[in-house]
């Protein structure tokens, strides 16, 4: 059986509460030989600036990159907001980004039967919603150069941004958007605003044409990046895979896991390159939510997001459908009993603590098994 090196990050705040939960599931699928996992642990955001005064060290780094999928809860707090800009606890994340060069972000949005009337929106439209939204992480307007502000000298400053992608970024995160999409329902919706834009016109054409030429059997459809905002909210079961790039997807992947009602819920994968001899990609899996210092240390987190970005991990980097789904089906179980942490519990009286969901989803894994 392969093993798959695992690193784990537990970060700050209700990181490490929320992971703990992931490592008892890691540890009975080991234990239960289902997946042989190799665990090192590291530091990462404040927690690391407090003990090596940088908010990853050069050995996490490197173990990250060695690493067959890196697992991190989430960072930052308080604590450290006087901390010098460089250092700062989302350094770490930024660091981790980019020295592993992961340039595709990986966000599904799914609303479990059991929590839909917690959406903002109806029950009939999100009930059962399963999207995935693929943005490109490492191009576009957030990094083009020119980028300035110009004094121009009569009373008025004009500030530049640019938009710049290049045939070749368009094509690897299209590439992983049919990837995704032939092991899920085979559509793609790509989305860019070609009639304003150049880069637009490019990202249609490159992707229309690596659909002809590797993925004639994955169904494909291009909406405005505008138009695909109205139907997020208004038919958002009409999508499977949605790819976009860095801007548009920052603000669709928001929108999107706000259908689902809670952040404790939402995980996310970070993709780069493939390894030329083993075609594993460099890999980071990482709820949506950050640190949470408003209720760390009670023991109230909920796990789901960073249990589910475990199963990201099974599914994504190391092919085993299964038991992802497994982990999903014992997830879902579990809300099914009404089960509840108190971000999800919606007034609910009952609510349960991280350890209790935890278990609870284990409980079910093992009936699974
Ligand atoms: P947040 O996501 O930490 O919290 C927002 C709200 O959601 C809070 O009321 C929190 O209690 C709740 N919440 C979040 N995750 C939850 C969970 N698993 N279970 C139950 N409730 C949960 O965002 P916020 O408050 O804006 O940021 C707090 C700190 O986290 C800051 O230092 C921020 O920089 C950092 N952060 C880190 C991120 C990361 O590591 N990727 C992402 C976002 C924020
Ligand atoms: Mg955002």
């Amino acid at each position: 059986m392969t093993t798959y090196k695992l690193l784990v990050l537990p970060g700050d705040g209700i990181g490490p509460e929320v992971m703990a939960e992931v490592e008892k599931i890691a540890a009975f699928l080991t234990y239960e030989g289902l997946v042989k996992f190799e665990i090192e642990k590291g530091l990462v955001g404040g927690s690391a600036y407090d003990v090596y005064g940088a908010a990853i060290s050069e050995d996490d780094m490197a173990r990250a990159q060695e690493a067959d999928a890196v697992l991190l809860a989430a960072v930052g707090g308080p604590k450290w907001d006087q901390v010098p800009y460089e250092n700062r606890p989302e350094a770490g994340l930024l660091r981790l980004r980019k020295d592993m060069q992961l340039f595709a972000n990986l966000r599904p949005a799914i609303c479990y039967p059991a929590l839909a009337d917690a959406s903002s929106l109806k029950r009939e439209v999100v009930d059962g919603l399963d999207i995935l939204i693929v943005r490109e992480l490492t191009g576009g307007v957030y990094f083009g150069e020119p980028k300035q502000i110009i004094d121009l000298g009569n009373g008025q400053k004009r500030a530049i941004d640019t938009q710049v992608y290049d045939t070749y970024e368009i094509e690897r995160i299209g590439r992983i958007a049919f990837e995704l999409a032939r092991k899920r329902r085979n559509k793609v919706t790509s989305s860019e605003k070609r009639n304003v834009m150049k880069s637009g016109v490019l990202w249609h054409e490159v992707i229309s044409a690596l659909h002809t030429r590797e993925f004639p059997d994955v169904e494909l459809e291009h909406q405005l990046a505008d138009a695909l905002g109205m139907q997020l909210v208004r038919r958002p079961k009409q999508f499977d895979v949605i790819v976009t790039d860095n801007l548009f997807g920052d603000m669709l992947s928001d929108v999107a896991a706000m259908l689902t009602g809670s952040l404790g819920m939402l995980p996310s994968a970070s993709l780069g390159e493939r390894n030329a001899t083993t075609g594993a990609r460099k890999a980071l899996y990482e709820p949506v939510h950050g640190s949470a210092p408003d209720i760390a240390g009670k023991g109230i987190a909920n796990p789901i997001a960073m249990i589910s970005s475990l199963v990201m991990a099974l599914r994504y980097s190391f092919n085993l459908e299964d038991l992802a789904d497994r982990i999903d089906r014992s997830i879902a179980a579990v809300l099914e009993k009404g089960l509840r942490t108190g971000d999800i519990a919606g007034g609910a009286q009952n609510t349960i603590s991280t350890a209790q969901m935890g278990d609870a989803i284990l409980e079910e894994l093992k009936i699974a098994v």
